[in-house]
């Protein structure tokens, strides 16, 4: 009698530690750490990227071998310090699969060597020095590359009779990519960059550079800022009358953000910029995806930095279901190749140099039903990273 007893007491122990491990390991998620700039000067980044990854996540509800597939975000106010404290912590702490985000090039350079070190993937979603993806073996890139944007830029102003210029670049990585591209490109075809000008990542004032253009009184002004600074720029742009003064204005598309540019006001009307996307793409895939995105975020328009997002996040979620949710370098070689329609055109991750290849298209800012738009005209296809070609 006391032995029976005890059996089942014993099962009974039995079974309910089983019940309390099989769901534990059942619900064991495999996570990726999203680290954004959710607060701060880059803010609107965080903000369109974390949009765009909790759509996806929406929309496709990813299992992996029974695994949740969980995202775990992480504000670093684009401090690179900070940055790579959440990283290691996200490795160490969390043993996420995968790192995303990484709002600006010192974010991404800072992580770089725990990418390294703990063979961990890393996704850069927004970033877009070219050096990045030689930064660790470990580095997947879905947003773009400043040479890219630059060089088909200045390849439209060669040809639309552009050529005395002043070129005006936020002074770190992507500005400095910008400023060498655009120059070397646009002079190779016989124009001229009158003066190079720059101006700091955080605070700038535009006030005295603009003069410095007037003064020069080129053809056209080539601008990169990073996102978030372009309706700030154009504000002063038209204060100062340079839009009046028959200076033309060009630019990466960073400039003409769709996360402001229904704002600006006519000053952006008749920008030319060259960039990877445009909320006004036409394709059924785009259609959806800023119809899905603008639901979900009372009307909000996403950018570009929105689909370095979606776009990064569907790398990793394929790689895992490739890997069967392994991480290291198996998701790593799961990452490399991927070739699919994204909101932007067709996108492929370069097997080599795990750089993205995708259309950099020529746009005009015109006033499309009442909404500025910047409305594509021309693109060079299937564009590789120039930055790679050295
Ligand atoms: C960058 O820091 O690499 C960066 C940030 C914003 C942009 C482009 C590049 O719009």
């Amino acid at each position: 009698m006391h032995k029976r007893h005890l059996l089942r007491a014993t099962l009974a122990v039995l079974v309910a530690q089983g019940f309390a491990l099989a769901p534990a390991l059942a619900a064991d998620p495999l996570k990726i750490g999203l680290i954004l700039p959710m607060t701060g000067q880059q803010a609107s980044t965080g903000r369109q990227i974390d949009a765009a990854v909790k759509l996806y996540m929406a929309q496709n509800n990813p299992v992996i071998g029974g695994r949740k597939v969980e995202v775990i975000v992480k504000d670093d106010a684009s401090t690179p310090d900070q940055t790579r404290r959440m990283a290691q912590e996200l490795v160490v702490n969390d043993k996420v699969v995968a790192l995303a985000g990484f709002g600006i090039t010192p974010s991404a350079m800072a992580t770089a060597p725990i990418a390294t070190q703990s063979k961990t993937p890393m996704v850069v979603m927004a970033a877009a020095t070219s050096a990045i993806t030689e930064a660790s073996p470990f580095v997947v890139r879905t947003s773009f590359t400043l040479p890219q944007a630059a060089v088909a830029i200045a390849e439209w102003a060669n040809k639309n009779g552009i050529k005395k210029v002043v070129s005006l670049v936020s002074d770190y990585g992507p500005g400095i990519d910008a400023e060498k591209y655009f120059a070397d490109r646009i002079t190779l075809n016989g124009g001229q960059v009158m003066e190079k000008l720059r101006t700091p990542l955080r605070g700038p004032d535009f006030a005295p550079v603009l003069q410095k253009v007037r003064d020069a009184s080129p053809q056209a002004l080539f601008v990169f800022l990073p996102s978030g600074q372009g309706a700030a720029f154009m504000k002063q742009f038209a204060e100062r009358g340079l839009d009046k003064a028959g200076i033309r204005l060009i630019g990466t598309g960073d400039i003409t953000d769709d996360d402001q540019l229904n704002d600006m006001g006519d000053v952006a009307l008749g920008v030319v910029t060259a960039h990877h996307y445009a909320a006004a793409h036409k394709s059924p895939a785009n259609q959806k995806f800023v119809d899905a995105f603008k639901k979900a975020n009372n009307g909000m328009r996403p950018n570009f930095m929105a689909v370095g997002g979606y776009d990064g996040i569907r790398v990793i979620v394929e790689g895992l279901k490739a890997s069967k949710g392994e991480g290291g370098e198996k998701l790593l070689n799961a990452m490399k190749g991927q070739l699919f329609e994204s909101p932007r055109g067709q996108v492929l991750i370069d097997g080599q140099t795990r750089d993205v290849v995708h259309d950099m298209y020529v746009r005009k800012v015109e006033r499309v039903g009442g909404e500025l738009q910047n409305v594509e005209f021309d693109a060079i296809k299937a564009m590789k990273d120039p930055g790679k070609s050295k």
